[in-house]
């Protein structure tokens, strides 16, 4: 976690209020006030080497601003400036990235979202049927991250019984995406470090399995792309792996827990997707809008410029704060007031913006979209467990580790 309660070390500067309040474990359960305040001030230069960007319309241009990298090994920060960690597409800049992201988008394409969706209501009903035997659900294990978890690891060709191990691997890894705010932040732990070993390991043979006898699963599929004699290598294919598996599992698990806790604090809306399923999709834009399961990402700025009255010097990192987009009064009326029928006047920027929107949008938007339906349409009388809800630690991958809902049965 980023900077809660322990001591600076001597080579950096105490936290600064705004920071320190915004990284303080006993604000997880509501930021959006700390967000504000730095959304305010935005863009503030807490650090020597950090910008802080909170407004929707700065985020959205960085994001956009092709003087801005996402190779955040070039930080003036970063624990190691010499070559980046992984070569997952997430850290390249174009033309590399262009190249690379078109590879892994066309593999992708030929398993259709869309045709997805009775597979993943099939398995939504089944976790719902399965956990409701006790008169209580733990939203989180019962269907948060099984639904996401069985979904990718089918895509991808993962054996059913390998899931438990990857679960792990992929939860104590997303511990290491904590945003450079605080003492220990954006080095790895040692965990975190050994789970990434461990799916490298895990990949690998798989890749070998299905280079020898290839099926129709995405790494099959990653294998096999080729664009204008272009090709994927083993390494490529290993880190995209891990990517998919890690960016499109902890995320989503966080989107419906965000979800099921928005729409059982707000009755009032919970109601309305109860009368009409066809606004899950809009319930889940609402979600992301309000509740952001990513909080945050960083670029490296290439060259200095400026960003409103601030410089920007090569090497900074800037931090944009995407659930406080998420909460501009400028593009939202009343930002803080939950409510599924918004009509929003510029997207929000949950998914990101640009060349590195979330590759995996369509199809976490789906997933959602059908575990919030059959959510309203299943349970009789949901309500959250007073005392049932507990976030976990993570500052930028947001959501509950724990939510107990009460149901008088399933339908
Ligand atoms: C990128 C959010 C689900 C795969 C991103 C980024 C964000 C994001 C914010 C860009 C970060 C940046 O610009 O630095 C989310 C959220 C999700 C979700 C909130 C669920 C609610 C998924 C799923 C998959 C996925 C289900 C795949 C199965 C990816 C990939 C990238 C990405 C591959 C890298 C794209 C690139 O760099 O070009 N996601 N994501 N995500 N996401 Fe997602």
């Amino acid at each position: 976690a980023a900077g809660n309660g322990e001591a600076a070390p001597a080579d950096r500067p105490a936290l600064p209020d705004e920071i320190a309040e915004l990284t303080d474990l006993s604000n997880r359960e509501d930021p959006y006030p700390y967000l504000g305040k730095l959304r305010e001030r935005s863009p503030y230069r807490p650090f020597e080497n950090l910008v802080v960007v909170g407004r929707h319309a700065q985020i959205s241009a960085v994001l956009r601003d092709p003087a801005m990298s996402a190779a955040r090994h070039r930080a003036a920060s970063s624990p190691t400036p010499h070559g980046p960690r992984t070569r997952n597409f997430l850290h390249l800049d174009p033309p590399e990235h262009t190249r690379y992201r078109r590879l892994v988008a066309g593999a992708f394409a030929r398993r259709k979202v869309g045709n997805l969706a009775p597979r993943i209501r099939e398995i939504a009903l089944e976790l719902f049927r399965g956990a409701s035997e006790t008169g209580t659900l733990e939203i989180i294990d019962d269907l948060a991250y099984p639904l996401p978890l069985r979904v990718i690891c089918e895509l991808l060709g993962v054996p059913f019984e390998d899931r438990p191990l990857l679960q792990n691997w992929s939860a104590t890894l997303s511990t290491a995406l904590e945003p450079p705010l605080g003492p220990s932040a954006g080095r790895m732990t040692p965990d975190a470090a050994r789970a990434r070993a461990s799916f490298v390991v895990y990949f690998q043979k798989l890749i070998e399995e299905r280079r020898a006898a290839p099926q129709d699963d995405l790494i099959s599929h990653l294998l096999g792309v080729e664009e204008d004699g272009q090709r994927l290598d083993d390494h490529d294919i290993l880190a995209t792996c891990v990517l998919l598996l890690n960016a499109g599992h902890e995320t989503t698990v966080n989107l419906i827990g965000n979800a099921v806790l928005a729409l059982l604090r707000h009755p009032e809306q919970f109601d309305r997707l109860r009368a009409d399923a066809a606004l899950a999709p809009a319930a889940v834009e609402e979600v992301l809008r309000y509740d952001a399961p990513v909080q945050m990402t960083t670029r490296v700025v290439r060259q200095d410029g400026r960003l409103g009255d601030t410089d920007l010097r090569a090497g900074d990192t800037v931090l944009l704060l995407l659930g406080a987009a998420g909460r501009d009064p400028d593009v939202y009326p009343d930002p803080d007031r939950f409510d599924i029928g918004r009509e929003h006047a510029a997207p929000h920027l949950a998914f990101s913006a640009g060349p590195h929107f979330c590759l995996g949008a369509g199809l976490a938007r789906l997933e959602v979209a059908i575990a919030l339906e059959l959510f309203g349409a299943l349970l009789v009388r949901p309500r959250l467990r007073p005392g049932g809800t507990a976030y976990k630690r993570n500052l930028n991958l947001r959501g509950p580790a724990s939510l107990l809902v009460d149901v008088d049965g399933v339908r």
